[in-house]
């Protein structure tokens, strides 16, 4: 596999551990397989676009973690829950990988079976999001992710999309 693989098994088999490694491909071939996928393993979909968002939310998460100096006195609020990821238009969520752990990541899509997740902490919701929107318990610190979905095939969400994220990602 070339150098500038992007979006497919080589840049991806990077996130997971050697035990899961074969269990992945399995899947990936599966997917491959699977009627109507048009692609090959050079494309899993846009991880590219994935790896830069995990990596600026990757500050975030990392600051939610440092001890705060203030810890016990007068006015110093909790730690807060944890960061989470909705990716709106997920396909089949092989991009879960690439976000840090201590992220929560749900994957929502109309279209297609439940993916298969290879760490924990992670939910597939099914159904158009305008449909789904109102079970999603978003706080103000969670992000959403609409890559090469709603901008492109379903701009009428868009907007219920933007209403419902305060901190949000739109490729
Ligand atoms: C081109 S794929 C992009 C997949 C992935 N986000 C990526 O960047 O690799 C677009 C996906 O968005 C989903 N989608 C489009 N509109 C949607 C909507 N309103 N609600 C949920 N999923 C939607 C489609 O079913 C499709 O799986």
């Amino acid at each position: 596999v070339s150098d500038d693989d992007r979006c497919g098994i080589e840049t991806i088999l990077k996130y997971v551990s050697p035990e899961r490694r074969d269990a992945l491909l399995k899947y990936i071939s599966a997917l491959i397989d699977r009627e109507g996928y048009n692609y090959d393993h050079t494309f899993l979909g846009f991880i590219d676009d994935y790896i830069h968002y995990a990596e600026l939310l990757q500050r975030k998460v990392d600051l939610r973690d440092v001890v705060d100096p203030f810890a016990g006195q007068k006015g110093f609020r909790p730690k807060k829950p944890p960061i989470t990821v909705y990716d709106v238009g997920c396909a089949a969520a092989i991009q879960h990988l690439v976000f840090d752990p201590r992220i929560h990541y749900v994957g929502i899509d109309c279209f297609g079976p439940e993916p298969e997740f290879f760490r924990e902490n992670c939910t597939f919701i099914k159904g158009k999001f305008g449909d789904i929107v109102h079970t999603l318990k978003v706080n103000p610190d969670d992000f959403g992710i609409a890559n090469m979905s709603l901008a492109y095939t379903c701009t009428e969400d868009l907007p219920i999309f933007d209403r419902t994220f305060r901190r949000k990602f739109v490729l």
